[in-house]
């Protein structure tokens, strides 16, 4: 990426931080180092789409193009209005979407999407309500479960050393896939499977 894309893109995210602190968790978009450590995690095979949550100013989604994930089996979700567009004209051939990740059920069938091979969160997770946690967790392992592939998980980077979500209250099993440190600020990514 130029480095004026680059600034563009920390000014919109920046802006938007200031409209949503909370829906946004960072002032920064996640860094290349992370983009990368988050797409070599992602488990993908070809007819398949993977999907990410939360998809910002796409610092994530480029990583996973760069990592070879076609890019229109991507599906990108995104509430903010501003964050949405940006990222609907960086990623034409992307199937980015406005729309609220509590809701991924409805937004899969509404586009009609197939098999899902890796759910990919980025939303702010951390001290959110637990209805809130179990609904992104339902809703993004029904998406890989509830279209055969039995194996799907989902990946969610943190910055903190704990895992974000309470992985046992929500029937789960977690790892931690990475430790990136050049990331601002260094940030673990975590790996959520079926228990
Ligand atoms: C920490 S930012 C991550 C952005 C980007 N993935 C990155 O790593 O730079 C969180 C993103 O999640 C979005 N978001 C927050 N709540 C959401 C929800 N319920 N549904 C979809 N997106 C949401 C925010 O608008 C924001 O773009």
């Amino acid at each position: 990426m130029q480095s004026s894309s680059l600034i563009r893109e920390g000014e919109v995210f920046f802006r938007q931080w200031l409209r949503t602190p909370k829906s946004m968790g960072s002032v920064i978009p996640s860094s290349k180092y992370l983009a990368r450590a988050l797409a070599a995690e992602v488990a993908w095979h070809p007819g398949q789409y993977i999907v990410e949550l939360g998809g910002g100013t796409g610092s994530i989604t480029q990583g996973l193009i760069e990592r070879g994930i076609p890019k229109d089996r991507l599906i990108v979700v995104e509430l903010e209005t501003h964050l949405f567009e940006y990222l609907r004209d960086r990623f034409p051939e992307s199937r980015v979407i406005q729309g609220d990740a509590t809701r991924l059920g409805e937004i899969l069938a509404r586009h009609d999407i197939g098999t899902v091979g890796t759910v990919i969160s980025g939303l702010p997770v951390v001290g959110m309500p637990f209805e809130f946690q179990k609904a992104i967790v339902d809703q993004g392992m029904q998406a890989m479960h509830g279209k055969g592939n039995d194996d799907g998980f989902m990946l969610q980077y943190s910055y903190s050393p704990i895992a974000p979500l309470p992985a046992e209250r929500l029937g789960l099993k977690v790892t931690r896939a990475r430790y990136v440190l050049r990331n601002f600020p260094p940030a673990a990514v975590w790996k959520y499977t079926r228990a």
